[in-house]
């Protein structure tokens, strides 16, 4: 990181699932990895329970070691957690975050190096409601306060607000505090290799230009699957559902990039502008082109309410309205407690005209974008079976990255997003117009949801989702191939 001067992390909420899940994962793998100098940084928790640092370190410790850095874990992580203090205090009070700001400021002094710039990034691992509370005191006690430099940032993470109204009203209220260049709204899924990868597939490859268009192709469809339920998180859950944990954001992220012009350069703004007009131009979601699901048993977790209707599946379909994509369905499809857990965007070529093998009952070409797991591309061609006979066949060209990039280890999406956090690189972040363009896109939907209009159809857990899903993929135009 090249900014020399003191840094100072501050996680709040640092006892809660993300904080100990991803927050310190993420930047312990970005200390033993030699991003964060231990000469100019220090880590805070911040919390409301009343624990030590030694307590906080037990409870995270656990989760900073696997496999992967296990043989490193000795030494990296005692110094590592060395760096780690704690201070407890309400989200709302002024006494916490003065006591805060002190610890911080202490560390600066000792810290400074001949710049004594200081730089304080806070991480809200919170809940939305939170955020106002939380986010004035951090303006009011904690900002970096050195002549010499240096900047206060604040990470943010979803759900950002639960409708157009919520959000725009939270963005108001941060807005008022911070400037957009110090907030960083992050969506993980911008951090994944795959989703980093697109902007390249798409503009360094001659073979993609012409073919990426209406002309060429028949659908788009970004899927979303885990095979576990809400596990625990039931409450949570319940008042967001999968539209808003998921589809709202991740999927429609990963659309976005798929579906953007050309950016003007690489700059964060010239690509964030591409993204916001994408958003713009997705018309209403008609309710007929909506399938809603609710895993059976889900009802079973005590903090779900017996009559809810939240859904735990959906598929969507959105239509841009735009030169270059006018009349091709993007699916965007998600689900809990299916059968299987997995990830990927599947670009549908159009049938070829004249066919004089007859061969177009076995599929058509379908680029397929692995995010996880097992990351790869590739590529389903028509090939003629090799033999005697003029036979044709489905195969695949394939880019499986454990395969071709043997030793090479993939970062965590969380890794590289607090990096670019770091480095001032809003890039994989979402910039306030943005968010309000795709609360826009889902809201009225989501109003109808919630007053129960458009229901959830129960589905077995384990399976494919409801069956209506399926047929209203086939009404939309995607043709079945196989193993999928
Ligand atoms: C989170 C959702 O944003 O993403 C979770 O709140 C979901 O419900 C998770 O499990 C999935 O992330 P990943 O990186 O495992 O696909």
């Amino acid at each position: 990181v090249s900014e020399t001067g003191s840094l100072s992390i501050i996680v709040l909420g640092a006892s809660g699932d993300l904080a100990k899940k991803k927050t310190f994962p993420a930047l312990f793998n970005l200390f033993h990895q030699g991003f964060l100098s231990p000469d100019e940084v220090h880590i805070f928790g911040y919390a409301r329970s009343k624990i030590t640092d030694e307590e906080l370190r037990d409870k995270i410790r656990g989760y900073l070691v696997d496999e992967k850095n296990a043989s490193v874990k000795y030494e990296a992580l005692s110094m590592f957690l060395k760096l780690i203090k704690y201070v407890s205090g309400p989200y709302d009070s002024e006494e916490g975050f003065k006591r805060l700001d002190k610890a911080i400021s202490e560390h600066e002094i000792s810290k400074k190096t001949s710049e004594g710039s200081s730089r304080r990034l806070f991480y809200l691992a919170l809940p939305p409601s939170v955020y106002p509370p939380v986010s004035k005191m951090i303006k009011a006690w904690c900002t970096n306060k050195s002549d010499l430099g240096g900047w206060t940032r604040i990470v943010v993470e979803k759900p950002f607000g639960k409708d157009l109204e919520s959000a725009e009203q939270l963005s108001s209220q941060i807005g008022a505090l911070f400037e957009e260049p110090q907030i960083y709204r992050i969506d993980h899924y911008l951090g994944k290799e795959l989703v980093q990868n697109m902007l390249v597939l798409r503009f360094a490859n001659r073979l993609f230009l012409p073919l990426w268009n209406r002309d060429n192709i028949a659908n788009v469809q970004i899927v979303f699957r885990e095979d576990f339920g809400t596990e625990g998180r039931g409450g949570y859950f319940d008042e967001y559902g999968i539209i808003r944990d998921i589809i709202q954001n991740h999927l429609l992220q990963v659309l976005c990039l798929v579906a953007m012009e050309k950016p003007v350069s690489l700059k964060p703004e010239h690509i964030r502008d591409e993204k916001v007009k994408v958003l713009q131009s997705v018309i209403p979601i008609k309710d007929e082109e909506v399938v809603l699901g609710q895993y059976e048993g889900y009802r079973d977790d005590p903090t779900v309410p017996n009559d809810s209707n939240t859904p735990t599946f959906a598929t969507t379909i959105l239509r841009i309205d735009n030169e270059r994509w006018e009349g091709v369905p993007f699916i965007l499809k998600a689900g809990k407690a299916m059968s299987s857990k997995k990830a990927d965007i599947r670009i549908q070529f159009k049938d070829v005209p004249g066919d004089i093998f007859k061969c177009q009952n076995q599929g058509r070409n379908e680029f397929v974008i692995r995010l996880q797991p097992s990351e790869a591309m590739y590529m389903k061609l028509t090939v003629k079976q090799p033999g005697l006979e003029m036979q044709t066949v489905q195969s695949e060209l394939d880019l499986s990255y454990m395969q071709r990039y043997q030793g090479v280890s993939i970062p965590e999406a969380y890794e590289r997003l607090i990096l670019d956090t770091i480095r001032g690189d809003q890039q994989h972040f979402v910039r306030r117009d943005e968010l309000k363009a795709a609360w826009e896109i889902f809201t009225p939907l989501l109003h109808r949801i919630d007053k129960g209009e458009v229901k959830s159809i129960p589905y077995k857990q384990g399976s494919r989702g409801p069956a209506e899903a399926d047929q209203l993929l086939k009404k939309a135009g995607y043709m079945q191939t196989h193993g999928y």
